[in-house]
């Protein structure tokens, strides 16, 4: 027996069996069902075959920046290792994959020449998953910008959106006979507001007016480049973005005081890039530093910004809340709004909700409202959620298994959600996991475990988790069993 099988019969044995039990809510027929991962998370082979510099590896060179002054340097070397990675994804029966293309790997100036190792590595890459029947989801922008461009201004500079596109152009003369959908952006707020405002991402700017310019430009960036790859791609090629969703929801009875606030927040965290992508329109309620000046939205940007997509990547870890409160008397679990609000107003975060090791509530009734209220404002488009999970203390027992019960919770009550949400009238079309594997979690460097699959740093050793059983027992059934009346005592580490 490997591993992996002695692994699902251990889940089967402790959780009580396949997620064909009566009862089980099912997922549409067709549904995608994934893993995420991002290239500068796991792919390692920083200096390998021609790859070029990114502002990541830049920022996590410099000490203080990182956890335990980690890089991306070898991750977990999926450069050297995506045959067998991907033959994990096929053996848990994943139909899709996402993956972001290395914009340093392929054109490592950000403009100019490719680089042909770093194209024949993601053909290979591509082929591999052809070959196991699994749809590649891929991302063009997951945070790694060519150090180069970060040198000329990064997103704070227009031309930087042109450069973006080129690359989007570059990808799908390349790989557009390949790949069933494109990603323009992961989370460009993120991207704007830590990489530009608050420094804790790379660039590691804190100005105010570079993280407004970037919002737009990142905005342009991917109007551009839905129109580059709509040109290319074949018919039929799904094209959207990935944005970082924040649900606001509102305690108690409603005010007046409490319903612009909800109205600031939603716009400060949500609005800021979803009303440009489909309303064509900066949102009403941001607080104004947060939006770009009128000089640097040139005459044809905003319609340019609101090209049509064909669908919205939902990356869900939690929603926030607001009640009736003093924030100069915070009382137990309140906590004071960095947003300027009006009086009366506090964040809450409700005592009764589990909290993942990151301290981000665990709630998954927020994903389902939130899918449902995505769908009745844009009832055509349709809905992936292209990244949810959990970080959790993991560790391999002495019989070889990772027993991460918490994840196992985390993700049963989410795709519990998913499916009670598609059944109520969601446009939900595929669901992917963060993450396929442990990596390289940002500023947390390797201290965050969020895969399904356990990765051994010093050896490269891979173990899937008990939830990777769970989740492809959900995978293969299309399908999510009942939850417990109660859940079992858990070896915890929610705190
Ligand atoms: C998203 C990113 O923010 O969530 C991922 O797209 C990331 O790349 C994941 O790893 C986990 O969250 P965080 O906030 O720890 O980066």
């Amino acid at each position: 027996m490997t591993t992996a099988e002695s692994g699902a019969a251990k889940w089967e044995e402790t959780a009580g069996g396949q997620a064909g039990t009566p009862g089980a809510l099912p997922f549409p027929p067709g549904f995608s069902w994934g893993a995420s991962t991002a290239a500068y998370q796991v792919e390692g082979a920083a200096d390998t075959g021609g790859r070029g510099r990114s502002i990541w590896d830049t920022f996590s060179h410099q000490p203080g920046n990182v956890r335990g002054g980690d890089t991306g340097d070898i991750a977990c070397d999926f450069y050297h290792r995506y045959r067998e990675d991907i033959e994990l994804m096929a053996s848990l029966g994943l139909n899709s994959y996402r993956f972001s293309f290395a914009w340093p790997r392929i054109q490592p100036g950000g403009r100019g020449p490719l680089n042909q190792a770093g194209l024949d590595f993601y053909r290979a890459m591509l082929d591999k998953l052809a070959e196991h029947g699994i749809a590649p989801t891929a991302t063009v922008y997951h945070w790694d910008l060519p150090q180069e461009l970060q040198d000329e201004g990064g997103w704070a500079v227009r031309d930087t959106a042109e450069r973006f596109a080129e690359f989007a152009a570059i990808l799908a003369d390349q790989f557009g006979g390949q790949v069933t959908r494109w990603i323009t952006l992961n989370e460009p707020q993120v991207s704007a507001n830590n990489g530009y405002r608050t420094g804790a991402h790379a660039p590691g700017l804190r100005d105010n007016a570079a993280a407004a310019a970037t919002t737009h430009h990142l905005l342009l960036g991917h109007g551009l480049a839905v129109r580059a790859l709509r040109e290319r791609v074949p018919e039929g090629t799904e094209i959207g973005i990935t944005l970082d969703s924040h649900p606001v929801q509102v305690l108690g009875e409603t005010q007046d005081n409490l319903e612009l606030a909800r109205q600031i927040i939603d716009a400060n965290a949500n609005g800021i890039f979803l009303e440009p992508l489909l309303d064509g329109r900066y949102p009403e309620h941001a607080e104004p530093y947060l939006l770009p000046p009128d000089s640097l939205i040139a005459d044809g940007d905003l319609a340019t910004i609101a090209q049509p997509i064909d669908f919205l990547g939902v990356n869900y870890y939690g929603s926030s809340y607001l009640r009736a409160g003093d924030p100069a008397d915070l009382r137990q679990h309140e906590k004071r709004s960095r947003a300027a609000l009006p009086p009366g107003v506090v964040e809450y975060l409700p005592p009764d909700l589990d909290r993942t090791p990151m301290g981000w509530l665990v709630d998954a009734d927020g994903l389902y409202e939130h899918l449902l209220r995505l769908s009745k404002q844009s009832p055509g488009l349709a809905l992936y959620i292209t990244e949810n999970g959990c970080a959790a203390e993991d560790y391999v027992t002495p019989e070889g298994v990772v027993v991460d019960s918490a994840r196992i919770r985390y993700l049963h009550e989410h795709l519990d959600a998913v499916a009670r949400a598609s059944r109520d009238g969601a446009n939900v079309a595929g669901y992917f996991v963060w993450s396929l594997l442990d990596n390289f979690e940002w500023g947390w460097g390797y201290q965050k475990r969020f895969g399904i699959v356990f990765v051994d740093f010093g050896t490269q050793r891979r173990i899937p988790k008990q939830s990777a059983h769970f989740y492809s027992s959900v995978v293969r059934a299309n399908a999510v069993p009942p939850l417990p009346a109660t859940w079992p005592r858990w070896s915890s580490h929610l705190g």
